[in-house]
Formats: structure tokens, C-alpha cells, sequence
């Protein structure tokens, strides 16, 4: 069984594109969050000032224009918000195998989104009085399958302001592809995601993070009848935060104050007002519930809430200042991944701290191999890019 997985990780890193590889090193672009976003998934490794390694590797594949190649490998990189970077990732760079307390867990599977879609009234008018639009949209509860990865950490050191004892950092996507298949299920190059959430977030000054803060804080229990689960619950709320400087790249594209890395948006083309519209753009209002529980092994979350919203434009689809009235309900259950993660997370009891959890650097035999396979590739592959520059 462990055989298998080296062979396919040595195909699949040896057909990845350099843009790709740069990033499995683990020092991927600190500001993915915020620019990748965008479907031009080549320009973000530029983006990153701290990043010379992903600058250099994507420049050199690049020559004139931009393109992404897509391994529709599963990438995690913009789970984290970009003031963990100086922890767990610039210590990595190069090395690929180093430990950091702030690697945190990763969670892999299947989400749901069900949302209700409330047009507003179809006013049927004649001559040139103004009427309001004409939207469809589908009627009733929809409900969308999804895969969706999670990731949760310590808080980190600095900057100052979150209060939670972890961060969680999570993306859902629309999928029918199995569980079982999620690492090569996603596309680097497409716009997929539909949700989007880190519950801290980071504030910006003069183009720096300045401090960050909790956009959910969260209410941390133990769980009745089993020392090792706990029990969360908050309600997103970034009021305070809507005045401060945003990133530059961020516009106030969203109500409700939302940013670009925080998001929930329904699939384009769902509605439409004479030709077909684009995403549902909703944010995260103000007010959204979010609960969930976490054993060493299992992660489950639940998003609720309702707003109004607009849609997201641009070529193909056009303009409107139509808004339509969103409830949705999203739920994850997500399975510890081993493979991926160089921690185990103990919550609840078994953490022997008040805060209800901490991390401990994983013992596993699995985890322990794979790295070390990922850092010999890793090291040859970067001496192969030397060789090639
Ligand atoms: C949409 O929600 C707003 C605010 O809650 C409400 O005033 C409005 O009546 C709703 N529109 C429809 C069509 O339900
Ligand atoms: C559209 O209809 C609603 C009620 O059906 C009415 O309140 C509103 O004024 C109408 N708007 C226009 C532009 O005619
Ligand atoms: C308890 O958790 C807090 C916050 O995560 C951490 O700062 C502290 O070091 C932990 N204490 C122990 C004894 O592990
Ligand atoms: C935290 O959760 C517990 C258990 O659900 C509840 O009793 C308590 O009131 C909550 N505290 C806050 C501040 O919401
Ligand atoms: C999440 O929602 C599901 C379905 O509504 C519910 O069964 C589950 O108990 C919820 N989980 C938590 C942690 O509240
Ligand atoms: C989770 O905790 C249980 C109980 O301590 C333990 O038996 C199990 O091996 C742990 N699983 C992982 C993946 O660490
Ligand atoms: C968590 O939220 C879901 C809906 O988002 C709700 O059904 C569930 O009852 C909530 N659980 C708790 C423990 O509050
Ligand atoms: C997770 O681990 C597997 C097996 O080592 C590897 O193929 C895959 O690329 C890793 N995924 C990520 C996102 O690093």
C-alpha cells in the first residue's frame, strides 16, 4: 500500500508543471488567498515578494504570457491566512521535511450546500416605465455535492488580535468525483471554489499585515461522552473590520464587507435576467452560524445563514444591480489526513490544556515515509531546476 503511493507521487510530480512543483515545496505564495482568486492561477507565485524560488521557476516556464497547467492535483495552499506563512512555510522553504508547532492537521472529504434563491417581484409594466427585472432563478431548496479540505492550526505567535487557540482554514468545491479520489479532483487553474473561509483573518496597513483578527470567535466546549471531541460554535462578524485598509487587491466587491478569500457564492449561469448571469456572490454575512465538532479524526462543520445578494460580472456574464435573497445551509465531514499532515491534533480532554486543544508533531510511520520521499523528490527535482537555469 505504501508502495503505491511513492509511484504515483513520483508520475504525478514528474508530469506537474514548475509552477505546481514550486508550491509542493511548501513555500507557496503567502498571498494565494487573496490573488487566487482570479482564475489566472500562473500569476500568483509573482505576487508573493518572500517567494523567489516560485518567481524564478514560474518566469522561466512563462515566456510572454501566462498559462497554467492543470494536474487537477489538490492544492492547499490558500487554507491558511498569510500571517502563518513566517511559521510553517518560510522555514520550509527548500526543506521540505521541516517541522514546524504551526504545520497544523489536514481534513479531506465530502460537503453539501443547500441554499434557497428568493427573486424579487416581477413587475410586468408597459411603454417606458421603469419596471424592476425579470430574474429566474431555481425555485425552491437546491442542493449541491461538494469535496472540500479543512485545515486547522495553533493560532500563531503574531501578529496580535485573534483570541480563538486555533485557526481553521477550509475550501469546498462542486464535485461528483468520490471521496476516495479528492487528490486529483481539483484544478489549480479553474475558478472553483464556491466556499471559502479562514476564521481569522488578516489586516492590512501600508500593504503589511498589521494584525489579524477572528472573523468567527469561537465558543470552544468539550463534548459530552467523549473526552477527545470538541464541540465549537461562532458567528461570522467582521463589522469592527470593515473601515480598516484592505490588501489593495481585495475590492469592496462584496456586501456586507466581505473579502475575496472568505467566500460563499453559488455556481454562474444559475439565474438568469434575459441572458444567463454569473456566481451568486453572499459572502459571509454577518450573522452566519458556524458550528462544528473535531476529534483527532474526524472534522465536521455547519455554515447557516441568509442575505442579500448580487452577482458576479464580467465576460461572459453581464452587468445587473439585481439582488436576489440568499438562505443557505453548507455541512462538511472531513477525515483526518494523515498523509499530508506532520501533526495530530488533540482536542478536548485529551489536549491537557484549558484551551480545549493542542498539536503534537505526528509519530506515524506513513507520515514520516512520505515526507521523506517528498524531500529527496523535492531535493532532486530543485536540483534539476538548477541544472535547467
Ligand atoms: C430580501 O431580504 C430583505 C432584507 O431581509 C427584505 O427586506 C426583502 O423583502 C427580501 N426580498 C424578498 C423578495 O423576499
Ligand atoms: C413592483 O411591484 C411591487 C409590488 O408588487 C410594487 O411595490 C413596486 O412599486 C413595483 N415596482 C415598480 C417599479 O413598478
Ligand atoms: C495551551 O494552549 C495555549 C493556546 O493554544 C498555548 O499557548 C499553551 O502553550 C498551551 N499550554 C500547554 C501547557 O500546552
Ligand atoms: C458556549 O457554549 C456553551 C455550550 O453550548 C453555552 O452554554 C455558553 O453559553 C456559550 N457561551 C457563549 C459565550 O456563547
Ligand atoms: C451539523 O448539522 C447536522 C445537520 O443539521 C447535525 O446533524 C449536526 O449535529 C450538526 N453538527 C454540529 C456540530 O452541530
Ligand atoms: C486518535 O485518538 C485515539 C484515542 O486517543 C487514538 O486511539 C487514535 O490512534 C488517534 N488517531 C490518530 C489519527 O491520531
Ligand atoms: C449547528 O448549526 C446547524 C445549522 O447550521 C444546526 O442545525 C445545528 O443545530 C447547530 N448545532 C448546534 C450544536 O448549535
Ligand atoms: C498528500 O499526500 C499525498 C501522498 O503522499 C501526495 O500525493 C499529495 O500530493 C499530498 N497532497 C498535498 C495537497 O500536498
Amino acid at each position: 500500500m505504501l508502495l503505491r503511493h511513492p509511484f504515483l507521487t513520483i508520475l504525478a510530480l514528474l508530469a506537474v508543471p514548475t509552477r505546481v512543483l514550486s508550491r509542493k515545496g511548501g513555500d507557496s505564495s503567502s498571498s494565494d488567498s487573496e490573488s487566487d482568486t482570479s482564475s489566472s492561477g500562473g500569476s500568483s507565485g509573482s505576487s508573493d515578494p518572500g517567494d523567489s524560488e516560485d518567481t524564478s521557476s514560474s518566469t522561466s516556464t512563462s515566456s510572454g504570457g501566462l498559462h497554467c497547467s492543470d494536474t487537477h492535483r489538490l492544492d492547499f495552499d490558500d487554507l491558511q491566512p498569510p500571517h502563518y506563512y513566517q511559521y510553517n512555510r518560510a522555514p520550509r522553504r527548500g526543506h521540505a521535511s521541516a517541522y514546524s508547532d504551526w504545520d497544523g492537521v489536514f481534513f479531506k472529504g465530502e460537503a453539501s450546500l443547500k441554499y434557497t434563491i428568493i427573486t424579487p417581484p416581477n413587475n410586468l409594466t408597459e411603454g417606458d416605465i421603469a419596471s424592476s427585472s425579470l430574474i429566474t432563478c431555481p425555485f425552491g431548496t437546491q442542493s449541491t455535492r461538494m469535496l472540500g479540505a479543512a485545515w486547522v492550526g495553533a493560532k500563531a505567535p503574531t501578529p496580535a488580535g485573534p483570541v480563538n487557540p486555533f485557526t481553521l482554514g477550509f475550501k469546498a468545491w462542486e464535485s461528483n468525483v468520490r471521496v476516495s479520489d479528492i487528490d486529483y479532483s481539483y484544478s489549480v487553474c479553474e475558478d472553483l471554489d464556491l466556499v471559502q473561509l479562514t476564521t481569522t483573518v488578516d489586516w492590512y496597513n501600508g500593504g503589511s499585515i498589521e494584525k489579524a483578527m477572528d472573523a468567527v470567535a469561537l465558543n470552544i466546549t468539550q463534548a459530552a461522552g467523549n473526552s477527545n471531541k470538541i464541540l465549537f460554535d461562532g458567528v461570522y462578524d467582521l463589522k469592527d473590520w470593515a473601515d480598516s485598509e484592505r490588501n489593495s487587491i481585495q475590492a469592496a466587491e462584496y456586501d456586507n464587507s466581505g473579502l475575496r478569500g472568505q467566500m460563499i457564492s453559488l455556481p454562474d449561469s444559475l439565474c438568469s435576467e434575459g441572458r444567463k448571469l454569473g456566481k451568486i456572490l453572499i459572502g459571509w454575512p454577518t450573522g452566519t452560524h458556524i458550528n462544528g465538532s473535531m476529534t483527532n479524526e474526524t472534522l465536521e462543520l455547519n455554515f447557516s445563514g441568509l442575505t442579500v445578494a448580487g452577482f458576479e460580472h464580467g465576460s461572459p456574464f453581464p452587468d445587473t444591480d439585481t439582488k436576489v435573497n440568499v438562505t443557505f445551509e453548507f455541512t462538511f465531514t472531513g477525515s483526518f489526513d494523515a498523509a499530508n499532515s506532520s501533526q495530530v491534533v488533540l482536542p478536548g480532554a485529551s489536549s491537557h490544556n484549558t484551551s480545549l486543544i493542542s498539536f503534537e508533531r505526528a509519530t506515524g510511520s506513513a507520515t514520516v515515509a512520505s515526507l521523506s520521499l517528498h524531500c529527496v523528490l523535492m531535493s532532486l527535482l530543485v536540483s534539476l531546476g538548477v541544472m535547467v537555469v
